[in-house]
């Protein structure tokens, strides 16, 4: 079983990184998916979105990250069937400059991670352009962008999307961007459809057709550490997720 490995990657913070990579890796395990999510952000916010703990110290993605712990490990089960997490520490925010002085510094991730026996992968990453952020691109195959509705969205995007060729060019000819989820929209602001309308133009057939809504029963979901799905199934925001997650599956075996 070789894993999809899927970076969930904006260098904007509160975009909905997060937000998608707990649901999207719970709507595939609901349907009964082997799924693994890696937080590689220091905030943790995927660990409580799950209402699992904090690692401690090495027992978490910093250990894992810095190949100092063996992922199998410090891997936990979450109550999701089929869905397990390598929760985060608040010492992953030395990783960075303890990666710069590593000669391996970009592919640690990709060798921790190697022989893990999941369908998918999902890695919540940090804001930014760190290394952290390189060696989750690194030891990827797709990657998916959460674009937040909003006037700014557009802003940045080009960076990012040369970081990408730059890590393709360099380190992993493998990766591509499965995709670019509209997140956070609001259709009773107007913006949100203009900004809808904008990236669609730019980026065509590489945006997901399914946009996620703004739905209060996400944040409150977060804030209860359960997955929307999980929280409130019939909300608009868990029926997006599931869609998206549909049309992923779909545009994978497309691309077979
Ligand atoms: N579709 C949405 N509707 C309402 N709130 C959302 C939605 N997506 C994310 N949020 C909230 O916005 C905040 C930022 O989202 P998050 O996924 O943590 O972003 P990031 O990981 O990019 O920083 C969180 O409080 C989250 O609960
Ligand atoms: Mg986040």
């Amino acid at each position: 079983m070789i894993p999809v490995t899927i970076s969930i990657i904006n260098q904007k913070g509160g975009v909905g990184k997060t937000t998608t990579a707990v649901n999207l890796a719970t709507a595939l395990a609901a349907i009964g998916k082997k799924v693994l999510v890696i937080d590689l952000d220091p905030q943790g916010n995927a660990t409580t979105g799950f209402g699992m703990s904090k690692g401690n110290g090495l027992d978490s993605s910093y250990g894992v990250l810095l190949g100092l712990t063996e992922a199998e490990q410090v891997i936990k089960k979450t109550y999701v069937n089929g869905l397990f997490l390598v929760p985060s520490t608040i010492d992953l925010s030395a990783a960075e400059v303890e990666l710069f002085s590593l000669p391996d510094r970009d592919s640690k991730l990709r060798k921790a991670i190697a022989n893990l026996k999941y369908e998918y992968i999902f890695i919540d990453c940090p804001p930014g352009f760190g290394f952290i952020n390189i060696n989750a691109l690194n030891a990827s195959n797709k990657i998916i962008i959460p674009l937040q509705c909003e006037f700014y969205a557009l802003e940045g995007l080009a960076q990012l999307f040369n970081t990408i060729q730059g890590v393709r060019n360099t380190i992993n000819n493998n990766l591509v961007v499965a995709g670019i989820v509209l997140t956070m929209y609001d259709r009773r602001n107007s913006l949100s459809a203009i900004i809808a309308n904008d990236v669609r133009s730019h980026f065509k057939n590489l945006v997901f057709n399914t946009v996620i809504p703004r739905n209060v029963r996400i944040s409150e979901a977060s804030s209860h550490g359960k997955p929307v799905i999980l929280h409130d199934m019939k909300s608009q925001g868990s029926i997006s997720y599931i869609e998206l997650a549909r049309e992923f599956l779909s545009r994978e075996s497309q691309n077979e």
